[in-house]
């Protein structure tokens, strides 16, 4: 039997990309390509709604495009620093779950391990957002998907690399690409690899999809006759900050020596924050080359289309 949610429609959640189909991300993309143009469609859409933001990790876009995005939609947003909340003094994530299911209507989620969003997802009877796990990022990757369709780069012709650190945003990207069936290559130093789970998960995916995943140790490889390139930061939050990881990445600072290997008009993407002259130099962020605020702003439109999706199930 379907689960039904507490005000009768169908329950869904959007734990990671995994659970989303190509035609489902095609959706999701088509409507946040509608919003964009049209903003104050869908204004009624979560009015009487009460949305929480339960947040264990800091927050600047994630935060503000979901509170912004619910605002736009006529809802209610509730941001709950995890330090204010009985949590903080042992109540269980399942107990938590069940309460804010007789409150809320929805729940954003930011935390470390996966398993704590699934949890509470298994707990509740509203839509539960993983909003970034140490794990996955699937609102930026399908935003980002979003973003590159905008500009007509969203192509099997595009080369498509992402360089530095094979974390949360790289594992959601990667799912994102092999369930589209598009190619994706990454440059990373041969310690520090994609996790053996998602790039297991995406290999067997592609051999489906026709999705092309290439990984090289070698940047300047990487980076080739791409078109676009994408960098996060090495140290993601959470993560011990280790010299020895640090000095592996050197290579893949996304510069312009770098990015001289690329496609002249190649776009430059980062997910933000930046650690200037760390991943990225503030030459290449600042450059004509960068669509990072398109791509920050974007994070607003495609969270509304999430929302619309999920509450018109
Ligand atoms: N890109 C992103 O998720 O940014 P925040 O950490 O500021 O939310
Ligand atoms: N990989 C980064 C992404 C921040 C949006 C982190 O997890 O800190």
């Amino acid at each position: 039997m379907e689960m039904k949610t507490r005000v009768g429609q169908n329950l869904r959640h959007f734990l990671t990309l995994k659970d989303y189909s190509k035609k489902e991300i095609e959706n999701l993309i088509e409507l946040a390509t509608k919003i964009k143009k049209s903003r104050r469609m869908y204004r009624n859409l979560l009015q009487g709604k009460s949305i929480a933001l339960l947040f264990e990790k800091p927050s600047t876009r994630t935060r503000l495009s979901f509170e912004t995005g619910i605002y736009q939609l006529g809802g209610n947003c509730i941001y709950l620093d995890a330090e204010s909340l009985q949590l903080k003094r042992g109540e269980t994530m399942e107990d938590t779950a069940r309460v804010f299911s007789r409150y809320l209507d929805g729940v954003v989620i930011r935390t470390f391990e996966q398993e704590r969003v699934e949890l509470l997802a298994r707990n509740s009877t509203i839509p539960v957002i993983n909003g970034l796990t140490d794990l996955y990022h699937p609102c930026q990757a399908l935003s980002d998907l979003f973003t590159l369709y905008e500009l007509g780069l969203l192509r099997k012709d595009i080369k498509f690399t992402y360089v530095g650190d094979c974390n949360n945003v790289l594992n959601s990207l990667l799912i994102g690409f092999s369930k589209l069936g598009l190619d994706i290559s990454v440059g990373c130093p041969e310690k520090y690899r994609p996790i053996k789970e998602v790039l297991d998960y995406v290999l067997e995916l592609s051999k489906k999809t026709g999705s092309n995943i290439k990984i090289y140790s070698d940047p300047v490889e990487a980076v080739r006759d791409a078109d676009v390139v994408y960098t996060d930061v090495w140290i993601s939050m959470g993560e011990k900050r280790m010299e020895e990881k640090i000095s592996e990445l050197r290579k893949f600072q996304v510069n312009d020596w770098l990015l001289s290997y690329a496609r002249e008009n190649v776009k430059v993407m980062h997910c933000l924050p930046a650690h200037r002259e760390e991943e990225i130099t503030s030459d290449v962020l600042d450059s004509e080359k960068s669509i990072v605020w398109q791509q920050a702003e974007n994070r607003l439109h495609a969270q509304k289309a999430l929302f619309v999706y999920l509450y018109t199930l």
